[in-house]
């Protein structure tokens, strides 16, 4: 058979409300023209993030009901680190509400003022928080990563070369840690080999610097190395991820992604000293060690998604239902990043829409599009996430790539949905030469996207 099915079947449903494209464009209006600031419920299919939408499992809603809400030493936190410990085998582990909080944790003790952290590409809450503590984030994908058409299977991947220049020039002495994300969301969704963490850890362990893995995606990740790196393909997404983070010192993890749940994150660590100034300011900011941020209930549902994540058909069907959205765009004549990510297809709006300067956002044009087409709700990153005012110059920075993700929350939407996506991309994409550019008419100092306002030029 060639169809890959949904490997499951929907025991419980939600109402999506339908709207009228003038309805849309009323909606978009009052947001101010920034996605973010739409209702959801003027929202047909919600492609804004993968982070935290996905159905659970009745499994993990059973978890739910049988959560242990004991303050200190709840069933479920041990059940929730024994679970962390024999997938990652990481010594000290630290729930956290999200995957920011432990990053926030993580570079409030290693960062500050002269200390710079590379990373094949921060994700922007990562990049913000080193930034917060007075530290410079740096990243260091490999030049395919940075070309959107280039089919490369690794296109995640670290530029070791680069990496260990930059650890000369730099001084070891100024870098508390190295990070690699998997996958590499802000670059594509694209995975990092087994070869790659491999070679960083070999020039992180020369300069005696510690390897953290920004673990978001991690099963995804298994997936592509587990179809894609010679010597895996009779390896499980278990075995390649344990080998995966044997290289690995340490991880900050948002469980709104690959642990299958709607709120949650975690903080994995070796070092014992660095765990337990951790550990302090986690008790500061999220709550005693063995619940963090979260209830007992949210940790039980983590580490059951953490087992269900691995399983071989959910992956299959889950990258494979990724891909055919990206095939299928891509037949239509949408530039995306080539080959499609594991959580997301990501369009090249500055490649689609070649007649609108950067700083003129072309890819929250597209997002904007394509939500007054169908409903459709994407994100933009480009120049509105990225960029940035110089402050020396005063003059606005573009980012190198103005995208537009479609990411797709897991086990949530059917195939007929993904279609119904797919004839509005082909709408969008046969006036692309009509669409118009925006002017940025507010911005806040730091993660300017979530709040920005935009006005269309005519
Ligand atoms: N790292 C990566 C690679 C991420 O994609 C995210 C979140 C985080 C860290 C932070 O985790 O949201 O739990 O605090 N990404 C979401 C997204 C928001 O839409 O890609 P968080």
């Amino acid at each position: 058979m060639k169809t890959v099915i949904e490997p499951f079947r929907i025991k419980s449903v939600e109402t999506i409300r339908m709207t009228t494209k003038e309805e849309r464009i009323e909606a978009l209006e009052k947001a101010h023209y920034n996605l973010f600031l739409v209702k959801g419920e003027d929202v047909l299919i919600d492609l804004l993030t993968d982070s935290g939408t996905g159905a659970m499992s009745s499994a993990q809603w059973a978890g739910i009901m049988i959560g242990d809400e004991t303050y200190a030493g709840s069933k479920s936190f041990f059940n929730f680190q024994d679970t962390i410990k024999d997938i990652f085998r990481f010594e000290h582990i630290l729930p956290t509400h999200q995957g920011r909080a432990a990053e926030k944790i993580l570079f409030s003790v290693v960062g500050g003022e002269g200390k710079s952290i590379p990373n094949n590409t921060h994700f922007d809450t990562t990049r913000a928080n080193i930034e917060a503590s007075g530290a410079k984030a740096v990243d260091l994908v490999v030049p395919e990563g940075l070309k959107p058409m280039e089919v490369h299977p690794f296109k995640g991947n670290m530029d070791t070369k680069a990496l260990e220049n930059f650890m000369i020039e730099t001084g070891a002495e100024n870098i508390p840690l190295c990070m690699l994300t998997i996958t590499n969301n802000s670059g594509g969704g694209q995975p990092v080999s087994m070869a790659n963490v491999k070679e960083v850890k070999r020039i992180c362990n020369k300069y005696d610097i510690p390897l953290y893995i920004d673990a978001c995606r991690f099963a995804e990740n298994a997936w592509f190395i587990k179809t894609r790196e010679k010597g895996y393909e009779n390896k499980t997404p278990l075995e390649i991820t344990r080998e995966f983070f044997s290289y690995a010192d340490g991880c900050t993890m948002s469980a709104k992604k690959d642990a299958l749940v709607n709120i949650g994150g975690f903080l994995c660590l070796n070092d014992g000293e660095i765990a337990q100034e951790c550990k302090n300011l986690l008790i500061l900011t999220e709550g005693f060690p063995t619940y963090g941020g979260l209830a007992g209930r949210d940790l039980e549902a983590i580490a059951i998604g953490l087992r269900e994540v691995l399983e071989e058909d959910y992956l299959e069907y889950r990258i494979r239902s990724t891909a055919f959205l990206g095939e299928k765009i891509k037949k239509i004549g949408i530039p995306i990043i080539d080959p499609p990510g594991g959580h997301a297809v990501y369009i090249d709006a500055k490649a689609l829409y070649p007649h609108i300067p950067p700083l003129e956002y072309p890819g929250q044009a597209l997002a904007c599009e394509l939500y007054i087409e169908a409903g459709v709700r994407g994100v933009e990153i480009g120049s509105v996430m990225f960029g940035y005012i110089d402050k020396e110059t005063g003059e606005e920075v573009p980012s190198k790539m103005e995208l537009v993700r479609l990411a797709i929350p897991r086990r949530t939407y059917t195939q007929s949905q993904i279609e119904y996506v797919i004839e509005a991309i082909e709408n969008v994409y046969k006036r692309r030469t009509e669409a118009k550019g925006l002017k940025m008419t507010y911005q806040a100092s730091a993660l300017r996207h979530f709040s920005a306002h935009f006005e269309p030029l005519k």
